[in-house]
């Protein structure tokens, strides 16, 4: 895939709440819709096509999918939804094996550069020699992802790609781009689609703006 393959969403380009239908629970916790949920699948539904375009031309095209969750799951789930649909250029189908990770940075400890997976080394040797799709909501800093790369990397699988639906537009960003984005993002926390602040919101179909109110409501 291009660099910079992905939809560009400006902050200038947001819909107000009242354009769409939007859970009543929520109503004062959102400021503005920056991605209706419409066009999170027509999106996915092309990310799709782009992935399988690239899976290895094995007798049996197939693909190891990990979710990292909590945040990736709506996306994962969407995203596989339409790869089952897909054939490759070659009219085969794809055959998937769906993995379920949950990643954790030591921020205070930069040094050793450690995650921790949720997967026991066991589980992780079974990456071997596959080919993986690793399925993120969102890449902010890029730090998380590519330390997570260097862990899988160890397990010696035969290819790795990453999918993240979103990019943020950040300054903090160490320049880690996946290769496969849906949307690059304005620097402000944003929720729905699986995405959350404190838990909440991931019941939200739209990707939206949190408000004032919303961040002081959720607080922890
Ligand atoms: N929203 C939710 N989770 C996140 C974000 C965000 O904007 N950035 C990093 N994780
Ligand atoms: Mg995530």
């Amino acid at each position: 895939m291009d660099a910079k393959n992905w939809i560009d969403i400006d902050i200038e380009r947001v819909y107000p709440l009242d354009h769409f239908v939007v859970p009543q629970h929520y109503e004062k916790d959102i400021e503005s819709i920056l991605i209706p949920h419409g066009m999170i699948k027509d999106r996915i539904n092309k990310l799709a096509k782009l992935i399988v375009n690239e899976i290895p031309d094995d007798p049996i095209p197939n693909l190891v999918v990990c979710c990292v969750l909590k945040g990736g799951h709506q996306y994962f789930a969407d995203l596989v939804d339409e790869i089952k649909r897909c054939h490759t250029s070659k009219g085969k189908s794809i055959k998937l094996s769906l993995e379920f990770l949950k990643v954790k940075s030591y921020e205070n400890d930069q040094s050793t550069g450690d995650v921790r997976i949720s997967l026991s080394d066991k589980e992780l040797e079974e990456f071997r020699g596959k080919n993986l799709l690793i399925v993120e909501d969102i890449i902010d800093t890029g730090r998380t992802m590519v330390k997570l790369l260097k862990r899988l990397e160890e397990f010696g699988p035969n290819s790795i790609k990453v999918t993240s639906l979103l990019i943020k537009k950040t300054p903090h960003s160490n320049g880690y781009i996946p290769h496969y984005v849906g949307f690059a993002i304005p620097d402000a926390f944003v929720v729905g689609y699986a995405l959350d602040y404190n838990e909440h919101f991931r019941d939200l179909d739209h990707i939206a703006v949190i408000s004032e109110h919303g961040k002081k409501a959720y607080a922890v």
